[in-house]
């Protein structure tokens, strides 16, 4: 199929408003969110138009590489422009009320993107915007990472369906994420993390029963071996999250015995690879010759955020404003 016929055949099936959580895409959202990004990924100048003339607000708190270039670059790359605005400080509704940012920014541009530190800031944002809300990292939630990590092990093993995926340390915004989007994918989803430090519980609930409705699983563990046994990837993420800086040093000492060593992704077993959203802080979640080995797809996984992006604003910002 030629990339005008495979984006016209997706846009018609695709029906999501905004991305405020991995609970807002079905396993049939995924799907074509990852046909759309193969498509982008393998012709990226058949869609060099695809968005000509629409423009994205990116909204951060919280420091960014990957995502604030995945989602600049990505809007050039497609025909249109991202306004990068600076919410370090004055964080979200400091200033003005989050309803009126949202009821301005609506007037002027198609779609935003928001990182911030509460996750409620961005559903208030979706609630008052008649524009897309794509969830650029809350503290809750990561649905972005997490659906160019799927993509990227679909690439590896071309299926997803019974992959096991073993998550290591704090049960953060991350680890929600890649419960909840691999749940519903099928997956088995594997984490361990040391005590109070374990995914909310209503989340783990939530996965679960979206994981018995798909075919696969969602268990929690203490031991780091016992989760990481026959998996096909095993992932890290920091111990201190952007925000609990201040709690590092406690942190580091809880969570030793979570990091991922060689000898780790050997109890893993011989086909396991090794995965980080990034930042990583090289020697405490993961050794270096970890991040640095044959296994490791960190920047595959970076490399996807760009694909998977692409895919995510063409298919929510196609009914823009302008
Ligand atoms: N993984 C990720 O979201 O990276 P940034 O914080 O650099 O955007
Ligand atoms: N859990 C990390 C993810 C960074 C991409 C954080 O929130 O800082």
């Amino acid at each position: 199929m030629t990339p005008v016929a495979t984006l016209r055949k997706i846009e018609k099936k695709f029906a999501v408003q905004d991305l405020i959580s991995d609970g807002d895409l079905s396993a049939s959202d995924l799907d074509l969110l990852f046909d759309l990004a193969e498509s982008m990924k393998t012709s990226p100048r058949s869609y060099a138009r695809s968005l000509e003339g629409r423009q994205l607000a990116l909204i951060f708190e919280k420091p960014s590489l990957r995502t604030r270039v995945a989602f600049e670059a990505g809007m050039t790359s497609l025909g249109g422009h991202a306004i990068y605005l600076d919410h370090s400080k004055p964080r979200l509704g400091e200033r003005e009320a989050i309803k009126d940012i949202a009821r301005n920014l609506e007037r002027w541009v198609d779609g935003i993107a928001a990182r911030t530190f509460s996750h409620g800031a961005v559903v208030e944002l979706a609630e008052n915007a008649s524009i897309p809300v794509i969830n650029a990292l809350t503290d809750f939630a990561h649905p972005c990472q997490a659906i160019a990590d799927y993509f990227t092990l679909k690439e590896k093993f071309g299926t997803l369906s019974g992959l096991k995926v073993a998550f290591i340390g704090d049960g953060n915004n991350m680890c929600h994420s890649l419960m909840m989007a691999g749940a519903k994918l099928g997956a088995r989803v594997h984490v361990a993390t040391p005590p109070g430090f374990e995914p909310k519980a209503a989340v783990v609930a939530e996965a679960k029963a979206a994981a018995e409705a798909a075919g696969g699983e969602v268990r929690i563990f203490r031991n780091p071996e016992e989760a990481v046994s026959g998996a096909q990837a095993v992932y890290t993420d920091v111990w201190a999250s952007m925000g609990q800086e201040f709690a590092a040093h406690l942190r580091a000492q809880v969570f030793a015995p979570y990091r991922v060593t060689a000898q780790l992704m050997d109890a893993a077993g011989p086909e396991a690879l090794f995965m980080h959203c990034l930042p990583a802080h090289r020697g405490q979640e993961a050794t270096d010759e970890v991040v640095d080995s044959v296994r490791s797809i960190v920047f595959d996984q970076a490399e996807n955020r760009l694909h998977t992006h692409k895919a995510l604003l063409v298919l929510l910002l196609k009914n823009g404003r302008n």
